[in-house]
Formats: C-alpha cells, structure tokens, sequence
C-alpha cells in the first residue's frame, strides 16, 4: 500500500474549513535565499491563501546580523496583525539557531519548538499512521534522526503516549541490526538511499519524512527498491510533506481558539 498524503492532507483541510470563524494571520522569517526554503514558503503561502488565511513573508537578507532577527521576532510576538511565527531553517550556519527559536512565544510558535504545539512533521507522521489505520501501540517504531523538527518531537511524543521509540541515525553503528527489528521505520535523515531492501523485512511499514536533493530531484531516505519488499511506505514527494503544510495550517488556525480563550 502506498501511503498517500494527499487524501489525508484533505481531511485536516476539511476540519481546519469547519474550524475557520477568524482568518489569522502567519508571520514567516527568511534569512537569505535557501532555495529549498523559498520553494517551501511558496508552497505555505498558496495554502494559507487557499484557505483565506493572511501571510506575510519578512525577508532578510544573508548578511542581517542575528540581533535583528531576535529584534524581529520579539516585535511579530506582540503584533496584534500576527497569530503565528516560523522562522524558516535552515538559518545562517553561524547563527545560534536555539537561541532564536526560544524567542517565539509560546501561543505563536506554531513550529511547535517550545511552545505548547505539536511539531507539523510529527504531527503529520501521526496523522498518516491513524488516517491508514496503522496501529502502534506495542510496536517496535524505529526512529532515523533526531533533528528538531522531526525526530526529537517525534520521540517525545511517543514517550509521551507510553511507546518506547528506538532512535538511531545515519551513522548508527550497525543501523540495519535496528531496522530489521522494526515493524515501523520512520527515517528523517535527509541521506538519499539510506535505508535499502536488505535492512527491513516484508512487513515493515516506512514513513519517510526525509527530504533531499540528488540528480535535481526531491527525494527521502529510502531506496526505491525498497518499495517492492515491504508492505507499506510513505512516498516522497507526497507523502509526509502535504501533511506537514496541512498540520501547521491547523496549527496557525488553533492560535484563534487561543486568544479569544
Ligand atoms: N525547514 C524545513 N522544514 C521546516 C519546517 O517545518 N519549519 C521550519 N521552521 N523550517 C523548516
């Protein structure tokens, strides 16, 4: 079974519809001219605008000293006009990227980092399992990265609803010793062909939230070959990526219930 995000995507649009009594408004920071983060942002704004959401795109330039960005940040935390902020990773290498997310307020921070929302990707990941009925109570779950956006809220979650999540990542000695292990690999390692048919078994399901480049196309962790052995797979594109925009629009959304509460 391949493991659509498309129809599941649909489904959160169908809800965040029902949910809509005030358009409020995302706030996106840009530093410099990330192409994979111009495309990304494209893609949001089409969506928010689908969905009669504001958007308004702050874009700075590579050379803005990371002050102002914390300067930013703190003035979109109390602009009324503003309900939700995601400053768009990657930032600037020598910026201190932690330092800047804990910026956002809690009640913006529709990333999820520190406020009290759920991470999109996770989010998403999650949303696939329960939408195909894959059930994961008392599954093995291997977890591939543990990045900020995918694996460590992913992890955290899990915990969080008793599941005991192994996490791994690329250079994991002896990384195909844990995949055999699992009944569900979700891979967010950005490493095109990670994961090969010799590291799962027949009735592994594969949620892929990786996400790279190679020979100019978009593509995630698992090899294609992989596809013809096991029993279920997320693909890239179209899988995970849809439910993520899908995930952080309800997010945005939700910051609507919050302050009129
Ligand atoms: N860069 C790639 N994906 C994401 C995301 O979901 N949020 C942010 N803030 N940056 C990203």
């Amino acid at each position: 079974m391949i493991l659509f995000g498309k129809p599941v995507a649909e489904n959160i649009y169908l809800q965040i519809k029902k949910d809509l009594k005030t358009a409020p408004t995302l706030g996106v920071i840009l530093v410099g001219e990330d192409s994979s983060s111009v495309s990304y942002i494209k893609i949001k704004e089409k969506k928010a605008a689908s969905l009669g959401l504001g958007f308004q795109l702050f874009h700075l330039s590579g050379i803005t000293p990371e002050k102002k960005v914390t300067e930013l940040i703190r003035e979109l935390n109390v602009n009324k006009y503003i309900s939700g902020i995601v400053v768009q990773l990657p930032l600037p290498p020598e910026f201190q990227t932690e330092k800047i997310l804990k910026q956002i307020k809690g009640e913006k921070d529709v990333d999820g980092f520190y406020g009290s929302f759920m991470a999109p990707t996770a989010q998403a990941i999650l949303e696939i399992l329960k939408f195909y009925k894959i059930n994961i109570k008392g599954k093995k779950i291997v977890i591939i990265g543990h990045g900020r956006l995918v694996g460590q809220p992913l992890e955290k979650i899990l915990q969080g609803q008793g599941l005991k999540p192994v996490v791994c990542d690329s250079k994991t000695v002896d990384l195909k010793a844990k995949t055999l292990e699992a009944d569900i690999i979700v891979t967010a390692a950005g490493v095109p062909s990670l994961i090969k048919p010799e590291m799962v078994k027949a009735d592994t399901i594969i949620i892929d939230a990786g996400n790279s480049e190679a020979a100019g196309k978009i593509v995630g962790d698992v090899d294609s070959e992989v596809y013809l052995k096991i029993k279920a797979y997320s693909p890239v594109p179209g899988g995970v990526g849809p439910v993520t925009v899908a995930c952080l629009m309800k997010n945005i959304v939700e910051t609507t219930k919050m302050s009129t509460s």
